[in-house]
């Protein structure tokens, strides 16, 4: 099978050769941050379309961690264009990270269309690396597919955790690599090289669920679910909250 995988990988990169090029000439990082935003707001539409009652249950209990003054302090980690803002509760202070300058656009026309939260700043920055964050000074981190795409998902997990006050909540959402058995599993491993190079990063093979349940949080609560997508790639997910 292994050897199956590497010839139809090899095809892949025969076919997307002009794109490994640019890769090797160090072009196709810039095209990339330039193109993936634009997909991504289109993407993203479809996306909470399809996801929607899924991430209201998920956000759903966002408020018990409010700090004293009820106001929930929300760090939000690899941003993108603001796709989970209506999901939050009113007066929501939100604070966003991505490394991609591009997003900001379609960031401010988020906040525009969600006045019930009070947005405070965007950073750029990857988030192995937050050091414009304070430590503790967040009741609720919330990642919505960027474990997938981050260079090391344990460093992430660590800041996250240095971030959160004691007590502090991580909300997650991910898609993640199938069950081994299936053919799901076989079409991510053939395609996740070109994938990677697309999209940005993303792998499609991550078993991120393994990355959480190291992390030492004192309380996980995860579910694996086959998301209801169009995109049978990425159907596999996990959704759930961590507590500091
Ligand atoms: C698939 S998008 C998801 C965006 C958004 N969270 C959502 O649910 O629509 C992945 C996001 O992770 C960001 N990202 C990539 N590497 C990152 C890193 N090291 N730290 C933080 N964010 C990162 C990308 O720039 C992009 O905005």
């Amino acid at each position: 099978m292994a050897f199956v995988i590497f010839v139809l990988q090899l095809v892949l990169y025969i076919l997307l050769f002009p794109m490994y090029l640019l890769n090797f000439l160090g072009l196709w990082n810039w095209i990339c941050k330039q193109w993936f935003p634009i997909f991504l707001s289109r993407f993203t539409v479809k996306y909470n379309q399809q996801m929607a009652s899924k991430k209201r249950e998920l956000f759903s209990n966002l408020q018990e961690f409010a700090g004293p003054s009820g106001k929930l302090s929300l760090l939000e980690l690899g941003c993108g264009t603001g796709a989970n803002f209506k999901f939050y509760p009113p007066d929501c202070r939100v604070t966003c990270i991505d490394p991609n300058p591009n997003f900001e656009k379609y960031l401010i026309k988020s906040i525009a269309e969600n006045r019930h939260l009070q947005f405070e700043r965007f950073v750029v920055s990857a988030g192995e690396n937050m050091r414009q964050v304070a430590d503790g000074s967040m009741d609720v981190v919330v990642c919505t597919l960027v474990l997938c795409s981050v260079k090391s998902p344990e460093q992430i997990l660590r800041e996250v955790r240095r971030v959160l006050r004691p007590g502090g909540a991580f909300y997650f959402m991910e898609h993640v690599a199938a069950e081994h058995s299936t053919w799901n599993y076989f079409w991510q491993q053939v395609l996740d090289p070109a994938w990677h190079l697309v999209f940005d990063g993303c792998s499609l093979t991550r078993e991120s669920w393994k990355t959480l349940e190291r992390a030492g949080f004192s309380k996980l609560r995860l579910q694996h679910v086959q998301a209801p997508l169009s995109w049978v790639l990425v159907r596999p997910h996990i959704y759930g909250f961590a507590v500091k």
